[in-house]
């Protein structure tokens, strides 16, 4: 007997999250399955962290299942990252996690596949068509003074980098953070240089660097710099011009 999460990426709309529910429910009517939650690892709610917060109360085996495709080896890395440091924090007994295989890598994908295929002939409820797009319309150019770039080159997403992406997502959108103050932007960037101090996230228009966030360090920096505009001095890394690594 085992309990299930299902492992998606990111979602942020009520159609995506009712998708979430069908594979949920699905997946609970198996044979072996006692439970079966759904989680984001990046933004959207439920997050990872609170999905595993329910599930370490658990004593059966946990088995993480990716809902996505391709998987990155990155990803796989930066949710054990997470994991590891979310049960280095808190000192309950933890059940037995596991990862379960990309789904591209799981016998039955063909099966899928094919139905899938076989769906446009049988059922064309199932097929989208592609009509011309209406011409676009305008755009309102940002007002907000600030930005977050979250770093989402490789070590910082060994890191866990994805995970403090979409934990700032979520705040940001929890505490309206566009509209509070003077208006925070976030945006997921390639490499921002100190790759040692990973994960690594910048504040703009000051150009802070922060190195070793955690979900804890993004909650400080919000409070501080985004909405007070004061520098978290123990988390950030001034341009010296020489070598740094992580403090202890
Ligand atoms: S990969 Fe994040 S700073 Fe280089």
């Amino acid at each position: 007997m085992k309990s299930i999460l299902l492992l998606a990426r990111s979602a942020t709309t009520g159609a995506a999250l009712r998708e979430m529910e069908g594979l949920r429910d699905q997946t609970a009517s198996l044979p072996g399955v006692t439970r079966v939650l759904f989680a984001f690892a990046e933004e959207g709610t439920p997050s990872l962290r609170s999905a595993m917060d329910e599930l370490a109360q658990t004593q059966e085996t946990v088995l993480i299942l990716p809902i996505l495709v391709p998987v990155e080896p990155s990803f796989v890395i930066g949710v054990k990252r997470s994991l590891q440091r979310w049960q280095g924090a808190d000192t309950r007994p933890w059940p037995e996690i596991r990862i379960a295989p990309a789904l591209s890598r799981q016998a039955a994908m063909r099966e899928l596949l094919a139905a899938a295929v076989g769906a446009t002939d049988s059922d064309a409820s199932m097929v989208e068509k592609v009509a011309t797009p209406p011409a676009l319309e305008g755009s309102v150019v940002p007002a907000q003074r600030r930005r977050v770039l979250v770093c989402q080159g490789g070590p910082c997403i060994r890191a866990g980098a994805e995970t403090i992406w979409g934990h700032l997502r979520n705040e940001q959108k929890r505490l309206s953070l566009r509209t509070t103050g003077e208006g925070t932007m976030s945006a997921k960037t390639s490499c921002l240089g100190p790759c040692s101090l990973a994960p690594v996230l910048q504040v703009w228009p000051e150009g802070t660097y922060y190195g070793g966030v955690d979900e804890a360090g993004v909650d400080r920096i919000v409070e501080s710099h985004l909405l007070r505009g004061e520098v978290v001095d123990d988390l950030a890394y001034l341009p010296t011009g020489t070598k740094q690594r992580l403090r202890d």
